[in-house]
């Protein structure tokens, strides 16, 4: 058998995990949340739960990782074997599946703005934008075109294997990626009554924040920090000895925070300063910008053209980061549990995401009258997901390793043998063991019970 791979070093690591982190929930989810639930308030709310109750998971899928040495079903089968834990194992090799697969419609959706603001299809008086985005996520074969695409790009990157194709892509494409978005917030904040949107974003409004508010700011976090479905526990898994985990979690948390923010940034200014009312959703992005585009355009077409080839780059690039994350968890389980080569495991998961999303498109035309506990295919999932498989995941995680591994195998993976971060052990174990589980518990329930 060929030797697993590992990432080559620190910046890959960080690279690699960002680009997990970094993608469509950053772009279009954090920004409306962030006026949905009360501004700057609600940041404030996210910033605990993303450090307070989501790092220590971060840790935990870290050090269950790197102690595994295997992916999520090999890790829980090495560390508790004969236990039930290897059910957790298989759950969070089902769950990022499911994600990729109605996450690759939404990828698919960028790839096709792409190909139309190449096309100046989003600039000048003829721009077909009026009515674009439902008749084209409602149509039959061209979003499933644009998902078959995207999903053929992150099958076509996974497939280079971790050092190849993983670290090399995101390597180059994660710096470029802050590059964009930096550009685009200059351009945003630069548009004539860009205030109100940097209003909406950091004025806090203290009276919506609510038990509903505390459980999505911990779901977003989970969501964009890629915790509890595997990805991270499968990316530690290729940490070498040496490196320090501590390093690696504040490292993809700070960017995964800072990028959200720039992203809204570059996007809420120039929905303001258009004067339309910032949508939710999916429709904000692909919806309420090709209008901006459009309108910004009639002063200089070229200039407007441009940034809208920049913002649908900008999401394709960070679709693409996470929903890679979201595959190779698959695949190693794949490759080293049932000894599959590479490139089977590659196709076999492909294939199944490819079908799942080509219903979850349909979801939007033809089958949506099709409903499960009264969502279409797509959001049902989506919802499934977000709302429970994800939370569930890292709570178990958290139980996992704050109390059946031993306290000793924890010290010497989170202190790299005794070496490194011993001050810090205690409370981050602390956090892991009680404040983690607990905290995730009490949101969960508090939002049940006031929903
Ligand atoms: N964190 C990614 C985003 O923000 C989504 C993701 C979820 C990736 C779960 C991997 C696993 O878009």
């Amino acid at each position: 058998m060929t030797p697993r791979e590992n990432f080559g070093s620190r910046f890959a690591v960080i690279m690699a995990m960002a680009g997990s982190a970094i993608g469509l929930g950053n772009i279009w989810r954090f920004p409306y949340m962030v006026g949905e639930y009360g501004g700057a308030a609600f940041i404030v709310v996210y910033l605990v739960a993303c450090f307070v109750l989501a790092l220590p998971i971060f840790f935990a899928e870290s050090i269950i990782g790197r102690r595994g040495r295997a992916d999520t079903f090999g890790s829980m089968q090495k560390l508790a074997p004969g236990t039930g834990w290897r059910w957790l194992g298989l759950l969070t090799v089902l769950s990022p599946i499911i994600i990729l697969s109605y996450y690759s419609v939404v990828g698919g959706w960028s790839v096709e703005y792409l190909f139309k603001s190449l096309a100046f299809d989003f600039t000048g008086p003829d721009a077909r934008i009026d009515g674009f985005f439902g008749h084209f996520i409602s149509s039959v074969w061209e979003p499933i075109i644009a998902h078959t695409l995207f999903i053929a790009l992150v099958a076509g990157i996974v497939l280079g294997g971790v050092k190849k194709g993983i670290e090399t892509f995101t390597k180059i494409c994660m710096p470029v990626l802050f590059v964009l978005v930096i550009v685009l917030v200059f351009y945003s904040l630069s548009l004539p009554g860009a205030g109100k949107g940097i209003a909406y974003l950091v004025k806090p409004d203290f009276s919506k924040l609510s038990a509903q508010a505390a459980a999505a700011a911990l779901g977003q976090a989970f969501f964009s920090l890629s915790l509890g479905v595997g990805t991270i526990l499968t990316y530690a898994s290729y940490i070498r000895a040496d490196e320090n985990i501590l390093t690696s979690g504040v490292a993809t948390a700070a960017s995964d925070l800072f990028f959200a923010i720039l992203a809204g940034f570059a996007i809420m200014p120039a929905v303001f300063a258009a004067g339309i009312a910032p949508g939710t959703g999916p429709g904000l992005v692909f919806e309420t910008l090709p209008f901006i585009f459009n309108r910004m355009g009639t002063a200089i077409p070229w200039l407007s053209a441009l940034v809208a080839i920049i913002f649908f780059l900008t999401i394709l690039v960070a679709a693409l980061t996470s929903a890679i994350s979201m595959m190779e968890v698959g695949v190693a389980y794949l490759s080293e549990e049932k000894k599959l080569p590479r490139w089977r495991a590659v196709l076999y998961i492909t294939v199944f995401a490819w079908v799942v999303g080509i219903l979850c498109s349909l979801s939007f035309g033809p089958l949506a009258n099709v409903h499960i506990l009264g969502n279409n295919l797509f959001d049902f999932l989506d919802k499934l997901c977000s709302n429970w498989m994800l939370p569930l995941g890292g709570f178990l995680f958290t139980v996992f390793c704050g109390w059946k591994m031993s306290k000793a195998d924890v010290y010497d993976e989170f202190t790299n043998g005794g070496t490194k971060n011993r001050n810090l052990f205690r409370p981050v174990y602390f956090l892991i063991r009680y404040f983690a589980p607990i905290g995730i518990l009490v949101v969960f329930v508090s939002a049940l019970l006031f929903s």
